[in-house]
Protein backbone atom coordinates (compact mmCIF):
# COMPACT_ATOMS: atom_id res chain seq x y z
CA UNK A 1 0.00 0.00 0.00
CA UNK A 2 1.15 3.42 -0.97
CA UNK A 3 1.84 5.69 2.27
CA UNK A 4 -0.19 8.67 2.57
CA UNK A 5 1.48 11.93 1.68
CA UNK A 6 1.23 12.59 5.95
CA UNK A 7 2.83 9.36 6.24
CA UNK A 8 5.52 10.26 3.75
CA UNK A 9 6.02 13.72 5.10
CA UNK A 10 6.73 13.11 8.53
CA UNK A 11 9.12 9.62 7.66
CA UNK A 12 10.78 12.14 5.25
CA UNK A 13 11.30 14.79 7.74
CA UNK A 14 12.33 12.28 10.86
CA UNK A 15 15.17 11.21 8.13
CA UNK A 16 16.47 13.94 7.56
CA UNK A 17 16.65 15.29 11.49
CA UNK A 18 18.11 11.49 11.85
CA UNK A 19 20.67 12.39 8.74
CA UNK A 20 21.61 15.85 10.54
CA UNK A 21 22.38 14.65 13.72
CA UNK A 22 24.43 12.25 12.93
CA UNK A 23 26.73 14.32 10.80
CA UNK A 24 26.74 16.67 13.51
CA UNK A 25 28.01 13.62 15.96
CA UNK A 26 30.96 12.88 13.75
CA UNK A 27 29.38 10.48 11.43
CA UNK A 28 31.20 10.93 7.86
CA UNK A 29 28.71 8.79 5.89
CA UNK A 30 26.03 11.48 7.61
CA UNK A 31 28.06 14.45 6.43
CA UNK A 32 27.99 12.64 3.13
CA UNK A 33 24.33 12.67 3.01
CA UNK A 34 24.04 15.90 4.16
CA UNK A 35 25.01 17.05 0.78
CA UNK A 36 27.89 19.49 1.54
CA UNK A 37 29.24 21.40 -1.45
CA UNK A 38 32.62 19.30 -1.25
CA UNK A 39 32.19 15.33 -0.54
CA UNK A 40 35.66 14.41 -0.85
CA UNK A 41 37.48 15.41 2.44
CA UNK A 42 34.51 13.37 4.23
CA UNK A 43 35.41 10.00 1.95
CA UNK A 44 38.49 10.53 3.69
CA UNK A 45 37.62 9.90 6.94
CA UNK A 46 35.45 7.33 5.51
CA UNK A 47 38.50 5.53 4.39
CA UNK A 48 40.10 6.18 7.60
CA UNK A 49 37.73 4.17 9.85
CA UNK A 50 38.39 0.99 8.15
CA UNK A 51 38.33 -0.62 4.52
CA UNK A 52 34.59 -0.91 5.54
CA UNK A 53 32.44 0.30 8.14
CA UNK A 54 29.47 0.18 10.12
CA UNK A 55 27.80 4.06 9.27
CA UNK A 56 25.30 5.11 12.50
CA UNK A 57 22.76 5.16 9.85
CA UNK A 58 23.09 1.39 9.53
CA UNK A 59 24.72 0.60 6.22
CA UNK A 60 28.16 -0.74 6.24
CA UNK A 61 30.06 1.79 3.96
CA UNK A 62 32.80 1.66 1.83
CA UNK A 63 35.47 4.25 0.09
CA UNK A 64 38.77 1.37 -0.50
CA UNK A 65 38.88 1.21 -4.13
CA UNK A 66 40.12 -2.59 -4.02
CA UNK A 67 37.24 -3.28 -1.70
CA UNK A 68 34.54 -1.88 -3.44
CA UNK A 69 35.62 -3.21 -6.92
CA UNK A 70 35.63 -6.92 -5.13
CA UNK A 71 32.10 -6.43 -3.78
CA UNK A 72 30.73 -5.13 -7.33
CA UNK A 73 32.07 -8.20 -8.88
CA UNK A 74 30.85 -10.18 -6.24
CA UNK A 75 27.84 -12.49 -6.92
CA UNK A 76 26.73 -13.18 -2.91
CA UNK A 77 25.88 -9.39 -3.68
CA UNK A 78 22.89 -8.16 -5.68
CA UNK A 79 20.54 -5.11 -5.81
CA UNK A 80 17.64 -6.71 -3.82
CA UNK A 81 16.85 -8.47 -0.67
CA UNK A 82 17.58 -12.31 -0.64
CA UNK A 83 13.83 -13.21 -1.41
CA UNK A 84 13.63 -11.10 -4.52
CA UNK A 85 11.73 -8.06 -2.71
CA UNK A 86 12.55 -4.81 -3.58
CA UNK A 87 13.72 -2.49 -0.93
CA UNK A 88 11.40 -0.33 0.68
CA UNK A 89 12.09 3.40 -0.35
CA UNK A 90 11.10 6.51 -1.76
CA UNK A 91 13.59 6.19 -4.84
CA UNK A 92 12.75 2.91 -7.22
CA UNK A 93 14.04 1.93 -10.74
CA UNK A 94 11.30 -0.11 -10.37
CA UNK A 95 11.88 -3.32 -12.53
CA UNK A 96 14.97 -1.85 -14.25
CA UNK A 97 17.85 -3.40 -15.13
CA UNK A 98 19.25 -1.59 -12.49
CA UNK A 99 16.73 -2.87 -9.71
CA UNK A 100 17.18 -6.52 -10.76
CA UNK A 101 19.30 -9.40 -9.81
CA UNK A 102 19.74 -12.33 -12.22
CA UNK A 103 18.31 -14.11 -14.07
CA UNK A 104 16.40 -11.09 -14.66
CA UNK A 105 18.64 -8.84 -14.89
CA UNK A 106 20.47 -11.35 -17.64
CA UNK A 107 17.82 -10.92 -19.84
CA UNK A 108 17.31 -7.35 -19.59
CA UNK A 109 20.61 -6.87 -20.35
CA UNK A 110 20.85 -8.76 -23.76
CA UNK A 111 17.53 -7.41 -24.78
CA UNK A 112 19.23 -3.75 -24.40
CA UNK A 113 22.61 -5.00 -25.70
CA UNK A 114 22.52 -4.52 -29.49
CA UNK A 115 21.41 -0.75 -28.79
CA UNK A 116 23.93 -0.06 -26.44
CA UNK A 117 26.58 -1.89 -27.45
CA UNK A 118 30.67 -0.47 -26.98
CA UNK A 119 31.66 -1.73 -30.26
CA UNK A 120 29.03 0.70 -32.14
CA UNK A 121 29.25 3.93 -29.96
CA UNK A 122 32.08 5.33 -32.00
CA UNK A 123 29.60 5.51 -34.84
CA UNK A 124 27.86 8.40 -33.09
CA UNK A 125 30.89 11.29 -33.40
CA UNK A 126 29.51 12.62 -36.58
CA UNK A 127 26.42 13.31 -34.89
CA UNK A 128 28.01 14.56 -31.77
CA UNK A 129 29.82 16.41 -32.92
CA UNK A 130 27.39 18.06 -35.32
CA UNK A 131 24.74 18.76 -32.03
CA UNK A 132 27.38 20.43 -30.41
CA UNK A 133 28.68 22.57 -33.16
CA UNK A 134 25.00 23.79 -33.95
CA UNK A 135 24.83 24.53 -29.74
CA UNK A 136 28.19 26.42 -30.13
CA UNK A 137 27.10 28.16 -33.06
CA UNK A 138 24.14 29.59 -31.87
CA UNK A 139 26.00 30.71 -28.24
CA UNK A 140 28.70 32.48 -30.51
CA UNK A 141 26.49 34.58 -32.37
CA UNK A 142 24.15 35.55 -29.17
CA UNK A 143 27.76 36.65 -27.77
CA UNK A 144 26.89 36.93 -24.41
CA UNK A 145 27.47 35.13 -20.87
CA UNK A 146 25.90 32.04 -21.06
CA UNK A 147 25.01 29.18 -18.01
CA UNK A 148 26.54 26.21 -19.58
CA UNK A 149 24.40 23.64 -17.99
CA UNK A 150 21.03 24.60 -19.77
CA UNK A 151 22.50 25.78 -22.91
CA UNK A 152 24.91 23.40 -23.93
CA UNK A 153 25.40 20.38 -21.24
CA UNK A 154 22.01 19.71 -20.87
CA UNK A 155 20.91 19.90 -24.35
CA UNK A 156 23.39 17.55 -25.93
CA UNK A 157 23.07 14.08 -23.76
CA UNK A 158 19.21 14.25 -24.59
CA UNK A 159 19.84 14.84 -28.35
CA UNK A 160 21.88 12.03 -28.41
CA UNK A 161 19.43 10.23 -26.39
CA UNK A 162 16.17 11.05 -28.52
CA UNK A 163 18.01 9.77 -31.54
CA UNK A 164 19.45 6.38 -30.23
CA UNK A 165 15.69 5.56 -28.63
CA UNK A 166 14.33 6.66 -31.81
CA UNK A 167 12.09 9.98 -30.95
CA UNK A 168 10.34 11.74 -33.84
CA UNK A 169 11.25 14.93 -34.15
CA UNK A 170 7.77 16.43 -33.56
CA UNK A 171 7.80 14.77 -29.62
CA UNK A 172 11.53 15.98 -28.82
CA UNK A 173 10.17 19.10 -27.19
CA UNK A 174 8.00 16.86 -24.78
CA UNK A 175 10.31 14.31 -24.37
CA UNK A 176 12.97 16.73 -23.15
CA UNK A 177 10.75 17.91 -20.40
CA UNK A 178 9.08 14.77 -19.15
CA UNK A 179 12.64 13.43 -18.88
CA UNK A 180 14.23 16.23 -16.76
CA UNK A 181 11.05 15.87 -14.60
CA UNK A 182 12.06 11.93 -14.27
CA UNK A 183 15.52 13.26 -13.03
CA UNK A 184 14.90 12.55 -9.15
CA UNK A 185 14.22 8.91 -9.73
CA UNK A 186 17.92 8.84 -10.27
CA UNK A 187 19.00 11.81 -7.42
CA UNK A 188 16.97 10.38 -4.92
CA UNK A 189 13.35 11.32 -4.54
CA UNK A 190 13.78 13.69 -1.71
CA UNK A 191 10.33 15.06 -1.02
CA UNK A 192 6.43 14.43 -1.28
CA UNK A 193 5.97 16.46 -4.47
CA UNK A 194 8.74 15.04 -6.22
CA UNK A 195 7.40 11.82 -5.99
CA UNK A 196 3.99 13.35 -7.30
CA UNK A 197 5.71 15.11 -10.24
CA UNK A 198 8.27 12.04 -11.00
CA UNK A 199 5.07 9.80 -11.20
CA UNK A 200 3.37 12.07 -13.00
CA UNK A 201 6.17 12.35 -15.60
CA UNK A 202 6.38 8.52 -15.66
CA UNK A 203 2.68 8.26 -17.04
CA UNK A 204 3.08 11.01 -19.42
CA UNK A 205 6.58 9.68 -21.33
CA UNK A 206 4.81 6.28 -21.40
CA UNK A 207 1.64 7.51 -23.23
CA UNK A 208 3.79 9.49 -25.63
CA UNK A 209 6.00 6.33 -26.18
CA UNK A 210 3.06 4.16 -26.74
CA UNK A 211 2.16 6.60 -29.96
CA UNK A 212 6.12 6.41 -31.18
CA UNK A 213 5.54 2.70 -30.73
CA UNK A 214 2.58 2.54 -32.83
CA UNK A 215 4.62 4.81 -35.32
CA UNK A 216 8.02 2.87 -34.96
CA UNK A 217 5.72 -0.18 -36.23
CA UNK A 218 4.46 1.00 -39.25
CA UNK A 219 7.86 2.96 -40.38
CA UNK A 220 10.53 0.74 -38.79
CA UNK A 221 14.03 2.64 -38.78
CA UNK A 222 17.42 2.32 -36.81
CA UNK A 223 16.49 2.84 -33.67
CA UNK A 224 16.54 1.30 -30.31
CA UNK A 225 12.00 1.09 -30.57
CA UNK A 226 12.18 -0.50 -33.50
CA UNK A 227 14.87 -3.22 -32.89
CA UNK A 228 13.09 -4.04 -29.66
CA UNK A 229 10.03 -4.44 -31.41
CA UNK A 230 11.44 -6.86 -33.89
CA UNK A 231 12.09 -8.82 -30.31
CA UNK A 232 8.55 -8.54 -29.65
CA UNK A 233 7.33 -9.64 -32.88
CA UNK A 234 10.19 -12.95 -32.33
CA UNK A 235 8.70 -13.49 -28.70
CA UNK A 236 12.17 -12.95 -26.80
CA UNK A 237 10.08 -9.59 -25.00
CA UNK A 238 6.85 -8.88 -24.26
CA UNK A 239 5.11 -5.59 -25.05
CA UNK A 240 4.85 -4.79 -21.13
CA UNK A 241 8.25 -4.84 -21.20
CA UNK A 242 9.06 -2.56 -23.91
CA UNK A 243 8.19 0.72 -22.85
CA UNK A 244 9.49 0.55 -18.94
CA UNK A 245 12.85 -0.52 -20.83
CA UNK A 246 12.85 2.59 -23.28
CA UNK A 247 11.45 4.95 -20.39
CA UNK A 248 15.09 3.42 -18.68
CA UNK A 249 17.68 4.76 -21.22
CA UNK A 250 17.05 8.37 -20.80
CA UNK A 251 17.09 8.14 -17.44
CA UNK A 252 20.40 6.40 -17.12
CA UNK A 253 21.89 8.22 -19.79
CA UNK A 254 21.10 11.88 -19.49
CA UNK A 255 21.62 13.65 -16.36
CA UNK A 256 24.73 11.67 -16.07
CA UNK A 257 26.25 12.45 -18.74
CA UNK A 258 24.81 16.12 -18.46
CA UNK A 259 26.72 16.45 -14.74
CA UNK A 260 30.03 14.60 -16.67
CA UNK A 261 30.02 17.44 -19.06
CA UNK A 262 29.58 20.23 -16.23
CA UNK A 263 31.63 18.46 -13.63
CA UNK A 264 34.44 18.53 -16.47
CA UNK A 265 34.15 22.05 -17.88
CA UNK A 266 34.36 23.03 -14.34
CA UNK A 267 37.17 21.31 -13.28
CA UNK A 268 39.28 22.42 -16.64
CA UNK A 269 38.32 26.44 -15.77
CA UNK A 270 38.57 25.87 -12.15
CA UNK A 271 42.60 24.49 -12.89
CA UNK A 272 43.21 27.25 -15.50
CA UNK A 273 46.53 25.09 -16.27
CA UNK A 274 44.49 22.28 -17.81
CA UNK A 275 42.40 24.32 -20.23
CA UNK A 276 45.16 25.83 -21.28
CA UNK A 277 47.27 22.58 -21.52
CA UNK A 278 43.25 21.09 -23.67
CA UNK A 279 43.22 24.40 -25.61
CA UNK A 280 46.79 23.79 -27.49
CA UNK A 281 46.27 19.94 -27.66
CA UNK A 282 42.38 18.98 -27.74
CA UNK A 283 43.45 15.09 -28.66
CA UNK A 284 43.85 15.36 -24.82
CA UNK A 285 40.10 15.67 -24.79
CA UNK A 286 39.15 11.93 -24.12
CA UNK A 287 42.08 12.52 -21.13
CA UNK A 288 39.88 14.60 -19.72
CA UNK A 289 36.90 12.70 -19.50
CA UNK A 290 38.55 9.69 -18.31
CA UNK A 291 40.17 12.29 -15.55
CA UNK A 292 36.66 13.86 -14.92
CA UNK A 293 35.16 10.39 -14.35
CA UNK A 294 37.75 9.86 -11.48
CA UNK A 295 38.17 13.53 -9.82
CA UNK A 296 34.10 14.52 -10.12
CA UNK A 297 32.23 11.93 -11.31
CA UNK A 298 28.22 12.34 -11.75
CA UNK A 299 27.32 8.99 -10.03
CA UNK A 300 28.77 9.32 -6.67
CA UNK A 301 27.45 6.07 -5.25
CA UNK A 302 25.40 3.24 -5.63
CA UNK A 303 24.16 0.37 -3.20
CA UNK A 304 24.50 -3.28 -2.88
CA UNK A 305 22.08 -6.18 -0.55
CA UNK A 306 24.29 -9.31 1.10
CA UNK A 307 22.35 -12.15 -0.20
CA UNK A 308 23.94 -14.24 2.17
CA UNK A 309 26.01 -14.48 5.29
CA UNK A 310 28.97 -12.85 4.28
CA UNK A 311 32.57 -12.27 5.84
CA UNK A 312 34.81 -9.43 4.25
CA UNK A 313 36.92 -6.69 6.00
CA UNK A 314 36.85 -7.82 9.37
CA UNK A 315 33.00 -7.92 9.26
CA UNK A 316 30.29 -10.52 9.41
CA UNK A 317 27.58 -8.87 7.22
CA UNK A 318 24.27 -10.34 7.93
CA UNK A 319 21.88 -11.37 5.08
CA UNK A 320 20.12 -8.44 3.35
CA UNK A 321 23.15 -6.18 5.27
CA UNK A 322 22.80 -2.87 2.83
CA UNK A 323 26.44 -1.48 1.37
CA UNK A 324 27.01 1.73 0.05
CA UNK A 325 29.87 1.92 -2.62
CA UNK A 326 31.71 5.61 -2.34
CA UNK A 327 32.45 5.70 -6.36
CA UNK A 328 33.67 9.45 -6.03
CA UNK A 329 35.88 7.97 -2.33
CA UNK A 330 37.16 5.11 -4.18
CA UNK A 331 38.18 7.29 -7.17
CA UNK A 332 40.08 9.49 -4.89
CA UNK A 333 41.45 6.00 -2.80
CA UNK A 334 45.59 7.22 -2.82
CA UNK A 335 46.71 3.28 -2.87
CA UNK A 336 45.59 3.19 -6.69
CA UNK A 337 45.44 7.04 -8.05
CA UNK A 338 48.73 8.05 -6.68
CA UNK A 339 47.94 12.42 -5.56
CA UNK A 340 43.96 11.63 -6.29
CA UNK A 341 43.29 15.13 -5.30
CA UNK A 342 45.04 16.62 -7.89
CA UNK A 343 42.90 16.83 -11.69
CA UNK A 344 45.43 15.75 -14.38
CA UNK A 345 44.13 15.34 -17.62
CA UNK A 346 47.16 13.82 -18.84
CA UNK A 347 47.13 11.04 -15.89
CA UNK A 348 47.90 7.42 -17.20
CA UNK A 349 44.67 5.76 -14.95
CA UNK A 350 46.04 2.77 -14.45
CA UNK A 351 43.70 1.07 -13.12
CA UNK A 352 39.71 1.29 -13.59
CA UNK A 353 37.79 4.17 -12.61
CA UNK A 354 34.16 3.00 -10.44
CA UNK A 355 32.58 6.01 -12.43
CA UNK A 356 30.41 3.53 -14.53
CA UNK A 357 30.16 0.85 -11.59
CA UNK A 358 32.00 -2.69 -11.65
CA UNK A 359 30.41 -6.23 -12.34
CA UNK A 360 27.02 -7.23 -14.01
CA UNK A 361 25.61 -4.02 -13.39
CA UNK A 362 28.66 -2.01 -15.20
CA UNK A 363 27.31 1.05 -17.16
CA UNK A 364 26.06 -0.30 -20.72
CA UNK A 365 26.29 3.75 -21.62
CA UNK A 366 29.97 4.30 -20.90
CA UNK A 367 31.96 3.83 -24.30
CA UNK A 368 29.15 6.44 -25.52
CA UNK A 369 29.46 9.40 -22.47
CA UNK A 370 32.51 9.29 -22.50
CA UNK A 371 32.42 10.22 -26.60
CA UNK A 372 29.86 12.70 -25.41
CA UNK A 373 32.23 14.06 -23.28
CA UNK A 374 35.48 13.88 -25.02
CA UNK A 375 33.20 15.80 -28.17
CA UNK A 376 32.61 18.02 -26.09
CA UNK A 377 35.74 19.37 -24.29
CA UNK A 378 37.37 19.63 -27.72
CA UNK A 379 34.82 21.18 -29.37
CA UNK A 380 34.47 23.76 -26.86
CA UNK A 381 38.29 24.05 -26.05
CA UNK A 382 38.97 24.95 -29.97
CA UNK A 383 35.97 27.04 -31.08
CA UNK A 384 35.90 29.07 -27.78
CA UNK A 385 39.29 28.98 -25.77
CA UNK A 386 38.97 31.77 -23.80
CA UNK A 387 36.27 30.15 -22.18
CA UNK A 388 35.86 31.39 -18.42
CA UNK A 389 33.78 31.26 -15.26
CA UNK A 390 31.73 34.03 -15.15
CA UNK A 391 29.88 33.79 -11.50
CA UNK A 392 29.09 31.40 -8.93
CA UNK A 393 27.78 28.21 -9.30
CA UNK A 394 24.92 26.74 -8.03
CA UNK A 395 25.06 22.87 -7.21
CA UNK A 396 22.20 20.29 -7.26
CA UNK A 397 20.73 18.66 -4.40
CA UNK A 398 21.15 15.33 -4.33
CA UNK A 399 24.16 13.13 -2.65
CA UNK A 400 24.06 10.75 -5.43
CA UNK A 401 24.08 12.53 -9.13
CA UNK A 402 26.50 15.35 -8.11
CA UNK A 403 26.44 18.09 -10.45
CA UNK A 404 25.44 21.72 -10.93
CA UNK A 405 22.54 23.25 -11.58
CA UNK A 406 23.54 26.65 -12.95
CA UNK A 407 27.20 26.98 -14.04
CA UNK A 408 27.91 30.93 -15.94
CA UNK A 409 30.47 31.41 -18.15
CA UNK A 410 32.14 33.65 -20.60
CA UNK A 411 33.13 33.04 -24.41
CA UNK A 412 35.22 36.20 -24.12
CA UNK A 413 37.33 38.38 -22.41
CA UNK A 414 35.45 41.34 -23.24
CA UNK A 415 32.68 40.43 -20.61
C1 LIG B 1 28.63 9.99 -17.40
C2 LIG B 1 27.58 9.31 -17.72
C3 LIG B 1 27.15 8.07 -17.00
C4 LIG B 1 27.49 7.62 -15.75
C5 LIG B 1 28.42 8.28 -14.73
C6 LIG B 1 26.78 6.37 -15.55
C7 LIG B 1 26.89 5.59 -14.43
C8 LIG B 1 26.28 4.37 -14.26
C9 LIG B 1 26.43 3.54 -13.10
C10 LIG B 1 27.30 3.88 -11.88
C11 LIG B 1 25.70 2.41 -13.29
C12 LIG B 1 25.60 1.20 -12.38
C13 LIG B 1 25.03 1.45 -11.01
C14 LIG B 1 25.15 0.24 -10.15
O1 LIG B 1 26.10 -0.54 -10.30
O2 LIG B 1 24.30 0.05 -9.26
C15 LIG B 1 25.07 2.54 -14.58
C16 LIG B 1 24.23 1.61 -15.14
C17 LIG B 1 23.62 1.78 -16.37
N1 LIG B 1 23.79 2.82 -17.26
FE1 LIG B 1 24.97 4.40 -17.00
N2 LIG B 1 26.03 6.10 -16.67
C18 LIG B 1 26.24 7.11 -17.58
C19 LIG B 1 25.67 7.22 -18.84
C20 LIG B 1 24.84 6.30 -19.41
C21 LIG B 1 24.28 6.40 -20.74
C22 LIG B 1 24.60 7.52 -21.74
C23 LIG B 1 23.46 5.33 -20.90
C24 LIG B 1 22.60 4.93 -22.08
C25 LIG B 1 22.42 5.60 -23.18
C26 LIG B 1 23.52 4.54 -19.69
C27 LIG B 1 22.86 3.35 -19.48
C28 LIG B 1 23.00 2.56 -18.36
C29 LIG B 1 22.30 1.30 -18.19
C30 LIG B 1 21.34 0.66 -19.19
C31 LIG B 1 22.68 0.81 -16.94
C32 LIG B 1 22.20 -0.46 -16.25
C33 LIG B 1 23.19 -1.57 -16.43
C34 LIG B 1 22.82 -2.77 -15.62
O3 LIG B 1 22.14 -2.67 -14.59
O4 LIG B 1 23.24 -3.87 -16.03
N3 LIG B 1 24.37 5.16 -18.81
N4 LIG B 1 25.44 3.74 -15.16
Amino acid sequence: MQPSERQMRAQLAIFHDFIRTQAERGDPYSKVLAIPDDPYPHYDEIRARGRLYRSAIGSWVTADHKLANTILRDRRFGVRKANGEKLPEFMSFDNSMLGVDPPDHTRLRRIAAPTLNPRTADGWRSRIQEICDELIDGLLAEDKPFDLMTTFAQQLPVAVIADLVGIPERHRGAFYRISRRMTPLLEGVVTYEQTQSTQAAIREITELLVDVVAERKADPQDDMITRLLALVDEGSMSMAELVPMVTFVPLAGSETTVNLIGNGVLALLTHPEQWRLLVERPELAAGAAEETLRFDPSVQTYRRIAHERIEIAGWTLPVDAELAIMAGGANRDPQVFPDPNRFDITRTIGADTLAFSAGIHYCMGASLAKLEAEVAFATLATRMPELRRAGPVRRGDSFIIRGLREFPVAARRAF
